[in-house]
């Protein structure tokens, strides 16, 4: 009966969650730009106000200085909230992110990026799907329940932080020495920033890969150079690069360095089993990142090769000549970048050690006078769950709830149940919050695959971003009985 009047409020309040929804697409929240540190700042006490509305206590947790090219810029604060204390009732502890990637329209948006905009019931703006949209949900939901005078049944924190998109600086020591404080008494944690497998039918996700990011710089010289008066008597440092990046991967795309892939388990039979029931199109995957051709074939291999083992990307080179027209320059010194997608019970520690030492033999084989710096710009760390307990329950029956509404919204779902799913993306604090609280953390997410998150045109489909909300609500009661 609640959840009717839940549902039914909901519908009518879509506008106003859209001009929400506006409101913080606006803010250009981009954690890893240091130009943007005090819009991603204001995006922290915004949450904060609209929590405070809520009647949430808030705190702002500062975590200190950041230095970025030798500047030092504030570290935007997390926000911890809490709302409700009833002794009698569970604590459910949620987590977000603010902050948002980088986005400007010459990247090839059709529209402005921070500037919400809704065309055939999708919802285009940078944040839209990652993690603006699914934040705003949890917001929605308590309202919702406040305003009809339903007494939410569970005590709530909160744990909202802004840099996430730049490897969650300070977040993981903070949980550490908040674990008995703040973060005590909490029964169970869920985070909302994850994508359905594709874009009809729902999912819940059980787990992540981890991420180590490198960084490899070549200096060449004092300055950049004339390739027709230098060319043919430097070292050239991009040329060092090139061949660096080029010695990390084979053409399918297997891992070259030695000893990286320690730890990785082999596929059991019943992930294989599992696997075969899972609503997934691999041409539908493939016509919608627009490739010609993937690594794999069938459904199986491809969703084994994006959630249960390593993957190399390179993501590129700063310093490179990339603007347009034919410059003849040398440039002086680049910056190459690449991650390594990690899976559980590989050790970050020892990927980072095997990447290094490889980058050093292979520049040290090609007897170059140039001088190679790698570091590691972030790493976060992969996550597995127990996807039986009773915090999974409860997403599965708040995601069937809520696929009533989105039948009702014309979608075509078919299986009654979600979808069990692993991602290839990271959301580094998840283990932590598993292995400091010890509590079960589920991944509810509200988007669909096509959404576009760190891409150009990102979306949430305004049905998507609607049912969500109902999916929240719906999870509240669910975890309390
Ligand atoms: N929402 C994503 C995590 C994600 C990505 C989940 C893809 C599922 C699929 C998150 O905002 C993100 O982008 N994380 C970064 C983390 C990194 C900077 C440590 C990522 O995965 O690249
Ligand atoms: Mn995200
Ligand atoms: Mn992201």
């Amino acid at each position: 009966m609640d959840l009717k009047k839940l549902f039914e409020f909901i519908d009518k309040n879509e506008k106003n969650y859209i001009s929400l929804l506006n409101e913080v697409v606006a803010i250009k929240s981009v954690s890893a730009m240091a130009a943007n540190r005090d819009e991603t700042i204001k995006m922290v006490h915004w949450m904060a106000e609209k929590l405070k509305a809520v009647k949430a206590t808030v705190e702002l947790a500062e975590l200190g200085k950041q230095t970025i090219d030798v500047v030092s810029i504030p570290l935007p604060p997390v926000l911890l909230g809490e709302l409700g204390k009833d002794a009698k009732k569970k604590t459910l502890l949620v987590y977000g992110h603010l902050d948002v990637q980088p986005a400007a329209k010459s990247d090839g948006w059709n529209t402005e990026p921070f500037v919400l905009t809704e065309k055939d019931g999708k919802l285009y703006g940078r944040g839209a799907t990652d993690d603006k949209g699914p934040v705003l949900c949890w917001l929605h939901a308590i309202n919702a329940f406040q305003t009809l005078g339903i007494e939410i049944p569970v005590n709530l924190k909160f744990c909202f932080e802004a840099m996430e998109e730049s490897g969650s600086i300070g977040l993981d020591e903070l949980i550490k020495k908040k674990k008995d404080t703040f973060f005590k008494n909490v029964d169970f944690v869920c985070i909302s920033d994850n994508y359905w497998l594709g874009t009809k039918k729902p999912c819940i996700t059980y787990g992540l890969r981890g991420l180590s990011y490198f960084s490899v710089e070549i200096e060449c010289a004092a300055k950049d150079l004339h390739s027709g008066i230098y060319g043919g008597t430097v070292y050239e440092a991009m040329t060092d690069l090139v061949a660096l990046l080029s010695s990390l991967l084979d053409s399918k795309g297997k891992i070259l360095i030695p000893g990286i892939l320690e730890g990785v388990l082999p596929k059991t039979k019943e992930e294989i089993e599992s696997y075969k029931n899972i609503t997934f199109d691999v041409n539908e995957y493939t016509k919608e990142i627009g490739a010609k051709k993937l690594y794999q074939q069938s459904k199986e291999d491809v969703l084994a090769a994006r959630w249960r083992y390593p993957s190399l990307s390179i993501h590129g080179i700063e310093g490179a000549f990339c603007g347009q027209g034919a410059k003849t320059v040398i440039p002086r010194k680049v910056v190459g970048k690449f991650s390594v997608r990690t899976v559980p019970q590989q050790v970050p520690a020892k990927v980072q050690e095997c990447v290094i030492k490889y980058l050093k033999e292979q520049f040290a084989s090609r007897n170059s006078p140039n001088t190679m710096k790698v570091n590691v710009l972030c790493s976060g760390k992969p996550w597995i769950a127990n996807f039986k307990d009773k915090n999974f329950m409860a997403g599965r029956n708040a995601m069937k709830n809520g696929r009533l509404l989105y039948l009702m919204a014309n979608l075509n779902i078919y299986g009654a149940e979600p979808d069990l799913t692993r991602e290839g993306g990271s959301i580094p604090v998840t283990l932590t919050f598993q292995e400091e609280l010890r509590k079960s953390v589920l991944l509810l997410p509200i988007g669909a695959s096509d959404d576009g998150a760190h891409s150009q045109n990102e979306k949430i489909n305004r049905s998507n971003y609607i049912n969500g909300v109902k999916v929240l609500a719906s999870y509240f009661i669910e975890i309390s009985k």
